[in-house]
């Protein structure tokens, strides 16, 4: 029987209140490339990201029908499986009502599609398998994947239902870091120390890895691209990219659901998450995944707000104090994205800190960071430094959301 249920974030533990040691050994390079280092340098994909919020009251089966054909209409410009699949599902009264088993706030067709996704990758369903690009090298299959699809919902109801029971949907993106290294390197430069850097909302942890990675900007510099993970990523405006990553000294994570590398069903069920039409993002996370797993990021199970002051004052003791939060503030309401904010300016009353936001204005209201006209529904990178107890903040470059492109404004706002 195939079991849905893992030894989820055997690694984290609950945060600390007093000074630890981060730093892990650093794992060695490898000479091979990556499927990302195949990527063309200026992939202008459009967001994927999607941010689902429904309301606590339980929907009928009526409304989950509707959920899925407006899925299948956005979805088909960039994910023609997901957008086949949906319409077919639509029409589908008892496969939608395995959806039913999420909680009322969990029941967007995207996670019944990563439930199926996560048994596809987990080898029960090999007439599927042929139909998902991400696993048959890309091919844009030509036949129908509905009855194979249909076969393992009724082969593997339970499991989908205990899948969505239990499982909300989750990401990773590791293209963000090459948003985040100009900014790194110019930390380094004014503060004189290397990096002790805090990702809030790590998920696994792939954004604190950012010394492991190559990276290709274009036009721009390449950095460490005998790496097995090559993040490209075209550049628009005067961004100040560096010629060497910045010294890191030290990292740590916090999520409230952390996923620890070196547990693969929940490794499996990020990968899930991707969707099977994006192939070279999830072969990029597939690479990600296997370079940490060589030395596991340290993260810690918290809350954001709760318990970033301690993290981040450990931090400062070790070198420049720099929380990274991307795509994951949007998780709170608005009241705990104000929270977060004052939580660092308290602790940025003590000691030196900055925080660098890649989130989305719209969705982060509560962070009340400033955005030039017209990008609050993009990503924008922003910088909040407080030294000596003097606060400054700065939008510093509109990004794609996974990191693709950077376009750093002229004048930040
Ligand atoms: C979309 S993922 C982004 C992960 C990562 N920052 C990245 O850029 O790929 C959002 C993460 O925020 C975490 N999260 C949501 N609410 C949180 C909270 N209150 N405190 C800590 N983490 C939270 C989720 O568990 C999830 O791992």
């Amino acid at each position: 029987m195939y079991s849905p249920s893992g030894p989820a974030a055997r690694r984290a533990r609950r945060a600390p209140r007093s000074v630890v040691s981060w730093t892990r050994p650093r794992a060695a390079r490898s000479s091979s490339r990556s499927m990302a280092d195949m990527l063309p340098p200026h992939p202008l994909l459009p967001s994927a990201h999607s941010s689902w919020r429904y309301p606590a009251t339980v929907p009928d089966v009526d409304e989950l029908q509707r959920r899925f054909r407006s899925l299948a209409e956005t979805a088909a410009p960039r994910a023609p499986l997901y957008s086949l699949l949906s319409s077919a599902i639509a029409e589908d009264r008892e496969v939608v009502e395995l959806l039913t088993a999420a909680p009322a706030t969990q029941q967007a067709p995207v996670l019944l599609l990563a439930a199926t996704h996560h048994l596809v990758l987990s080898g029960v369903a090999p007439d599927l398998a042929v139909h998902y690009p991400n696993l048959n090298g890309g091919d844009a299959s030509a036949s129908d994947p509905w009855p194979a699809f249909r076969q393992l919902c009724s082969d593997h109801a339970d499991d989908i239902r205990a899948l969505v029971a239990t499982r909300h949907t989750q990401t990773n993106e590791v293209g963000r870091c090459a948003t985040f290294l100009p900014v790194f390197a110019a930390l380094a430069r004014e503060t004189g120390r290397p990096i002790a850097h805090v990702d809030v909302g790590t998920s696994a942890g792939l954004t604190l890895l950012w010394d492991r990675y190559g990276y290709r900007y274009q036009p721009g510099p390449s950095l460490a691209a005998d790496s097995d993970v090559v993040l490209p990523c075209g550049v628009r405006g005067d961004a100040p990219l560096p010629d060497a990553l910045a010294p890191r000294v030290a990292g740590v994570g916090l999520d409230l659901h952390p996923i620890d590398v070196t547990d693969t069903q929940a490794t499996r069920w990020l990968e899930a998450c991707v969707w099977p039409d994006q192939i070279d993002r999830f072969h990029r996370l597939e690479a990600a995944l296997s370079v940490a797993r060589r030395s596991p990021p340290t993260i810690v199970q918290g809350d954001a707000v709760d318990d970033v002051a301690a993290l981040v004052r450990d931090a400062a003791q070790l070198g420049h104090a720099v929380v990274t939060t991307s795509w994951a503030l949007n998780y709170l309401t608005a009241e705990r994205q104000a929270e977060f904010v004052a939580v660092l300016d308290a602790v940025g009353r003590d000691v030196d800190v900055s925080w660098v936001a890649a989130e989305s204005p719209e969705q982060t209201p509560g962070l009340a960071l400033p955005h030039p006209p017209g990008t609050e529904h993009l990503t924008v990178l922003t910088l909040r430094t407080w030294r000596a107890g003097s606060v400054s903040t700065t939008a510093l470059a509109t990004a794609h959301p996974h990191g693709y492109w950077l376009h750093w404004l002229s004048q930040p706002t």
